[in-house]
């Protein structure tokens, strides 16, 4: 067990065929399918934003940038003007980035590609295609840089045998390696300063369950899996001294945006006096907004708040599985008709089936809310951890000059 065994998040490599393509763990079935995800068109990596497969601010952005490389690649053969080829990026760009609305970084990575095809217009396009996918791989390298450059600035924050609570997974699997919030955890476990994590489940995805869970067991980091309604409890317990969480997008005033619950946990951390920090990299700071007012929540599908869903595989020697789907010949999906509005797909996996279902908990036919994302005003956030600085308030000032050194400021 160790921080190693954590595999990369999402990569470049050739498929069965030789094409070039994207390869993901995917996130949406994990921890109990280990599944990876082979996308070879940048379609293929926006259903995979779209399903959650690939989620996470900075793996958000390396993935949007390698789907604008995959169009150039493999999508744009035909194109052989200059002018259709830029018109292409920017069509490519402007699809990828409306895949999701609050994390900054799916636009960062989408606009770095499109203002890079522009500002190299004049070489010869089968150079230009190489240098567009070249610096897509450059992104995924610069993000384990910078995550380990926040791992170092919020290490040297912690005291020693520091108890940390996080929420949500800002892990290594919602970057392309090493984690922001986790990526601090992980480098002040090496130094022997963690004592435990308290790990928030994170209603309704469950990033936290699934994938931190997952992530610190891997690492071999104590930690405890707790709902997110115990936070206020273990912290009035004495038992935190400090939060770290990652950000979706940071306004330039410090204000941040991240998963749901997380403002909660900034307003308890002032009344107990525990510190807040928030741990990102400069291309989640969004210094076109002023404030967090101006940050799109997005709104997502009714059915994560009403029921759970679940993943599993059967194991071929089971004898109930064989004799529950001998008749299943073909590889499926087959949906299975279950009553009370519960959902369950079978599909042939090997030799195997893999069982993807939904449980409905809450009666049908009601409303519901279910924003993804709140937004924490500056006046919580004891710290932003970025790759090159530890930014304190006023962030006017702190975050610009942060953005400045590191080059991502954003022109959306
Ligand atoms: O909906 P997700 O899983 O993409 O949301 C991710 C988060 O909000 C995380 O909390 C995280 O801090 C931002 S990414 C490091």
């Amino acid at each position: 067990m160790a921080i190693t065994d954590i595999p990369r998040t999402l990569w470049w490599q050739e498929d069965e065929s030789g094409r070039p393509a994207v390869y993901m763990v995917d996130q949406s079935r994990l921890p109990l399918v280990g599944d990876l995800l082979v996308c070879g068109t940048h379609d293929g990596v926006c259903a995979a934003i779209g399903g959650m497969a690939v989620r996470g601010a900075p793996a958000l952005g390396v993935a949007a940038a390698m789907a604008v490389a995959l169009w150039v690649i493999n999508e744009s053969d035909g194109v052989t003007d200059t002018d259709a080829f830029l018109a292409g990026i920017d069509a490519v760009a402007a699809v990828v980035a409306a895949t999701r609305p609050t994390a900054v970084n799916l636009a960062w990575g989408a606009e770095r590609m499109r203002a890079l095809a522009h500002a190299s217009a004049d070489r010869p396009l089968p150079e230009l295609r190489e240098l567009l996918v070249t610096e897509a791989l450059a992104m995924s390298e610069q993000d384990e840089e910078r995550n380990r450059a926040i791992g170092r600035h919020g290490a040297e924050l912690l005291p020693d045998d520091v108890r940390i609570l996080t929420h949500c997974n800002a892990g290594s699997l919602a970057t392309a390696y090493f984690g922001t919030a986790l990526g601090v955890v992980f480098t002040a476990h090496e130094q022997g300063k963690v004592a435990g994590v308290w790990v928030d489940e994170t209603r309704p995805v469950l990033q936290g369950a699934r994938l931190t869970a997952w992530e610190l067991k891997m690492a071999g980091i104590p930690f405890r899996l707790i709902t997110d309604s115990m936070a206020a409890s273990v912290m009035r317990a004495g038992m935190v001294d400090a939060v770290i969480v990652g950000a979706d997008r940071i306004a330039a005033n410090g204000d941040v945006a991240n998963k749901i619950g997380t403002y909660g946990l900034a307003v308890l951390c002032k009344e107990h006096g525990i510190p807040f920090y928030v741990a990102a990299p400069t291309s989640t700071v969004d210094l076109t907004l002023e404030s967090g007012d101006g940050i799109v929540i997005e709104q997502r599908d009714p059915r994560e708040v009403e029921g759970v869903t679940f993943s599993g595989v059967l194991e071929p020697d089971s004898a109930t599985a064989s004799r529950a789907f001998e008749t299943l010949t073909a590889d499926g999906p087959y949906a299975l008709p279950l009553a009370k509005g519960h959902a369950m797909e079978i599909t042939r996996k090997g030799a195997g089936y893999q069982v993807d279902g939904w449980v409905r908990i809450a009666p049908p036919n009601i409303e519901v809310y279910n924003p993804a994302f709140d937004v924490t005003p500056a006046e919580y956030v004891s710290a932003i951890i970025t790759e090159c600085d530890v930014a304190r308030a006023p962030y006017g000032e702190s975050l610009a000059a942060a953005c400045e050194g590191s080059g991502s400021i954003h022109e959306l």
